[in-house]
Parts: structure tokens; C-alpha cells; sequence
């Protein structure tokens, strides 16, 4: 099996970095892989989340002095704080799961097609929508987006929260409306008791990770998360675009949203991905060393707690597999380090510590000469990170 490349001089060492054993940089994008996130129904998010109340494309920054200080050529950071004011990229996609299940029960139920979300928020269909309820697990900002969609779209939502998420995001998810249930042990079993009460309930799940048989509403939620990946596209174009993407990974389903959505596009010229995640809750960094999924357990210690996920998404994961060019796993530190960064730099950005995870790879790398070859990184690289939250507020 491939193995561990670096680790920092430090002790204990704040990352570790895989190459991709299982990386095929030439694989043709095939009809698997379109059936999970695909051209035609990326067009339809755009359509659909554009008309939403309060969309414009999130800020795209380019951060000259911290690429200065880390040696690389540029350094583009897309803030999705600024997403539809809920501070977080995940605004994309549990809003579009929830307007998704409702499209789908109102066809089902009046035999149409073609329902738009625009109709459904105004309430053409108010009697059908108020009869559904959308339920999910969270560790806040995915909760936070499936109440939102769940409020502006006319349904009723319960959310399942595992111990570790704080008050304040609890707060967050309320102000739309949800019913919270609290649930013991960690994210995965809060997937779990959010299913087995919906089959009971008759809820319809509208999850940001597919397991079993759920599978269609996590693919609309990652071809949601893809609206953000085609606002980077249309500004850098041509020569501007990066050579390298840090994307964080929780069950996978961001990183594959981008990743997939690229290798579709540029095929073997799309730029060099990186998936970073917390070194206590690395899923994906376990699962590309083992060639399979892996489980990973005791995920909650640490403080990016949004990527505190011990199983990864099976759908993102098909897409991941043979398209990442490296994993890495980082200690809590290399993240306050990345937030005190983005800090000081000229462009102060607030950014929360799950939605650093990819710019603290990045910085634990820079300063590292061996990783920096071995992810071909140098002087004229153009990184791109997605600031994928801002901090909570009251957290
Ligand atoms: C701020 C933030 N960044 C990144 C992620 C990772 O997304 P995924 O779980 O799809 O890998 C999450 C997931 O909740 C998140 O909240």
C-alpha cells in the first residue's frame, strides 16, 4: 500500500499526507460517476437555487500577502460565509434536498412535472408542502440549511443534534423553525436515529451523506454544493485557474461535489485536489489507505467539529476514490494556526475552524519542502481554499 509521505518537524507532528494509492488522473468521468453528479442537473441546480430570495455568488479573494509568506505564486479564498446569511456553504445543499423532496411529492401527488421552487415558495402547493416533514442529522450548518429550505419552502423540519454541536449553533437551526432533537453518542449515530425515527414517522430524510439505500437526496445535495464550484470557474478562466484545491472533508460529500464537478470539466487538466480533515476524524485519509471505506471511531475531540465524521458518504466516496491526488490528516493546532493567518493577513476574513481545514492544510504544507514537492507545489502555484464557514456567533 502507498504510504505517509511528511510530517512536520513538530511534536507532535500536526499532519500527515498520503498521495492517492488509488489516483487515475486519465479515468474518463463515466456514466457511474455521471449519474451521481452530472452536467445536465447541474445546470437545473443553477437554474433553481439562482431564483432563490438573496442569491449572488459568494466573495472570491485573492489573499497577496499570505501567498507571499507561504512562497506560492497566488492564493484564492471563496468566502461561503456569505452564503444566503447562514455562514456557511452548506446553505447550497440542504435547501436544495428539501425543495427536491417536495418538487418530487407534489409531482407524485398531482401528477405533473416540471414544478418549479419558485411556485412552491409561493405558495401554489401550500397544502401539499405543509403536510411534509424533512428531518435530518447535523453537526449545525447542514441543519441550519435543510430549516431554512424547510421554512422558505412551507414544510416542517426535525433536526437531530449530537452532543458536541454548541448551543449557539443549536440557536442557529431554531430560528427557522426546527424541532431539535438531541441525540447521544457522535454524528453517525444521530444519521442513524434521524433515519429509524423517519421510518417510523413517515419524515423524509433529506441527509448530506448517503448509506444503504439512501442515495437520491445526498446526489442532489452535492450537485448543489457544485453552484459554488462554477462561480470559481466563471472568474478564473483560462491561465487564472489554480493548480491546486485544499478542500475539507467531513463525510466526503463537499470534496466530491468540487472534485467531481471538475474532473467532468477539465477531465486530466483539472487542478491538483487535496482533501484535509481533522487527524482524529479522517474517514477518508483511512479509507484511501485501506482501498475501502473505513470507519473511523471516537471522532468528536476536535474543534473543527463540523468535520467530525467517522464514516464517510458511499456516493462521495465512489467519486473521491481514483480522482484525489492526496489526503491529509491535521491536528486541531494546524487549524488555529491557519485561523490566526487569515487573521493578520491584509484581507482579514473570519472564518470558523471547520472552514479553515483547507487553508491549514495548505499552510502545514508550505512550510514543509518534501510534501511541497510531493504535491508538485512551488513559487508559481495558484491555490485555491473555500473559507466553507464563518465562525458562529455566541461559540
Ligand atoms: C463548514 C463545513 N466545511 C466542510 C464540511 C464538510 O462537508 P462534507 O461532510 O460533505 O465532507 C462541513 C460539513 O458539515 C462543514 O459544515
Amino acid at each position: 500500500m502507498a504510504f505517509l509521505v511528511s510530517m512536520h518537524s513538530d511534536s507532535p507532528p500536526p499532519f500527515r499526507l498520503l498521495p492517492n494509492p488509488l489516483l487515475d488522473r486519465t479515468a474518463p468521468y463515466s456514466l457511474a460517476e455521471q449519474w451521481i453528479l452530472n452536467r445536465g442537473r447541474h445546470l437545473e441546480v443553477m437554474e433553481e437555487i439562482s431564483s432563490w430570495p438573496g442569491y449572488e455568488p459568494t466573495p472570491l479573494l485573492d489573499l497577496r500577502p499570505l501567498a507571499k509568506e507561504l512562497a506560492i505564486g497566488r492564493l484564492s479564498l471563496k468566502n461561503e460565509g456569505a452564503r444566503f446569511g447562514l455562514g456557511s456553504f452548506k446553505a447550497l445543499g440542504g435547501a436544495y434536498g428539501v425543495v427536491r423532496v417536495i418538487q418530487d411529492e407534489i409531482e407524485r401527488l398531482t401528477q405533473t412535472s416540471g414544478v418549479t421552487g419558485r411556485e412552491i415558495m409561493d405558495g401554489a402547493y401550500r397544502d401539499i408542502a405543509c403536510g411534509i416533514t424533512v428531518t435530518c442529522a447535523s453537526d449545525g450548518n447542514h441543519g441550519r440549511s435543510v430549516a431554512w429550505g424547510a421554512q422558505l419552502f412551507g414544510c416542517r423540519c426535525v433536526v437531530y443534534l449530537p452532543p458536541a454541536v454548541s448551543p449557539a449553533r443549536e440557536a442557529a437551526i431554531v430560528q427557522y423553525g426546527a424541532t431539535i432533537v438531541r441525540t447521544r453518542g457522535d454524528y453517525d449515530d444521530a444519521v442513524m436515529e434521524a433515519h429509524r425515527d423517519a421510518q417510523r414517522l413517515e419524515r423524509f430524510v433529506v441527509s448530506d451523506t448517503s448509506y444503504e439505500a439512501n442515495v437520491n437526496v445526498p446526489r442532489d445535495i452535492m450537485q448543489g454544493y457544485t453552484v459554488l464550484l462554477a462561480e470559481v470557474l466563471e472568474r478564473l478562466t483560462g491561465s487564472d485557474r489554480p493548480t491546486h484545491i485544499f478542500l475539507q472533508g467531513g463525510v466526503g460529500g463537499f470534496a466530491a461535489s468540487v472534485v467531481g464537478h471538475l474532473w467532468e470539466t477539465l477531465g486530466p487538466d483539472r487542478p491538483a485536489c487535496i482533501v484535509v480533515e481533522p487527524d482524529c476524524a479522517n474517514c477518508l485519509f483511512e479509507s484511501a489507505s485501506l482501498g475501502r471505506p473505513a470507519t473511523v471511531t471516537n471522532v468528536h475531540r476536535t474543534i473543527m467539529g463540523c468535520l467530525a465524521c467517522g464514516e464517510v458518504s458511499t456516493l462521495a466516496w465512489y467519486i473521491l476514490e481514483r480522482s484525489v491526488d492526496a489526503f491529509m490528516s491535521i491536528a486541531d493546532e494546524a487549524a488555529e494556526t491557519a485561523m490566526r493567518r487569515l487573521a493578520n493577513a491584509d484581507l482579514a476574513v473570519p472564518v470558523g475552524p471547520s472552514g479553515v481545514a483547507g487553508l491549514a492544510g495548505l499552510v502545514c504544507i508550505a512550510g514543509d519542502a518534501d510534501t511541497r514537492t510531493a504535491i508538485g507545489l512551488d513559487r508559481s502555484s495558484h491555490v485555491l481554499v473555500v473559507a466553507t464557514e464563518r465562525p458562529t456567533k455566541g461559540e
